[in-house]
């Protein structure tokens, strides 16, 4: 991964549509999504990845009124991810995720799965009734999923494009994703530039002096 060419370079807001990641790529990439980590391996996410005419079709119409000029990206794009977050924790998630893990044998003995089963639901307690972030919470791993998603994209050569820009309630409700336990949180648009359309111009962040203090 050449991290001079992406720091110096703005993100891709327009695709090349004549172009689509090859299926191998495409493969890799969701593999790495799904290796991501989240906190207390919660995995509050399902993902839909749209590559279909009408699947992106679909997307592109119910982005709502005011988000338009996001359309010709998601169906410029290869792939489109709607990556969407449980809108909470019920008991039969958290039995799903310790049922893989001992399945996985993540703990090398049982008593430390149990302790950590403890753990997790005294931290889940803190979140839900302490912080009162459950929600916000697990949409914090989802913007990390996504992070560590666009930097995978990266080092296979995929330009990758989150999206905030959508009316989430239309989206839910244009692949009936509520009915399902989850909510849309963020999109992420996948392809390949549309290099006459890439801006030239230098990237505008703030100084070190601002961002960093060294201690
Ligand atoms: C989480 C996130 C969501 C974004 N959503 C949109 C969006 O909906 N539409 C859009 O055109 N740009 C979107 N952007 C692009 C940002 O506006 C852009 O990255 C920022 O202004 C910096 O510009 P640069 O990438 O050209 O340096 C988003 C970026 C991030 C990180």
């Amino acid at each position: 991964m050449d991290l001079d060419k992406l720091m110096s370079k703005h993100l891709s807001r327009y695709f090349d549509g004549s172009r689509t990641i090859p299926d191998e790529t495409l493969q890799q990439l969701l593999k790495f999504l799904r290796s991501a980590p989240t906190s207390t391996n919660i995995q509050p996410n399902h993902f839909y990845v749209l590559s279909t005419r009408e699947g992106k079709e679909r997307l592109a119409a119910n982005l709502g009124e005011r988000f338009q000029d996001n359309a010709e990206k998601v169906l410029n794009a290869s792939h489109t991810i709607i990556l969407t977050t449980r809108a909470d924790i019920p008991e039969h998630h958290l039995d799903a995720v310790f049922a893989k893990e001992r399945a996985d044998g993540r703990f090398a003995d049982a008593a430390k799965q149990e302790r950590w089963e403890f753990m997790t639901r005294d931290f889940l307690n803190l979140r839900r009734y302490g912080y009162k972030d459950e929600y916000h919470w697990m949409e914090k791993q989802t913007y990390m999923v996504m992070g560590l998603t666009m930097m995978a994209a990266a080092e296979l050569g995929v330009e990758a494009m989150p999206l905030e820009g959508f009316d989430p309630v239309s989206v839910d409700k244009a692949f009936d994703i509520r009915a399902t336990g989850y909510t849309t949180t963020v999109l992420l648009a996948l392809g390949y530039p549309d290099e006459a359309k890439q801006y030239k111009t230098p990237v505008s962040r703030f100084e070190p002096e601002r961002l960093f203090t060294f201690a």
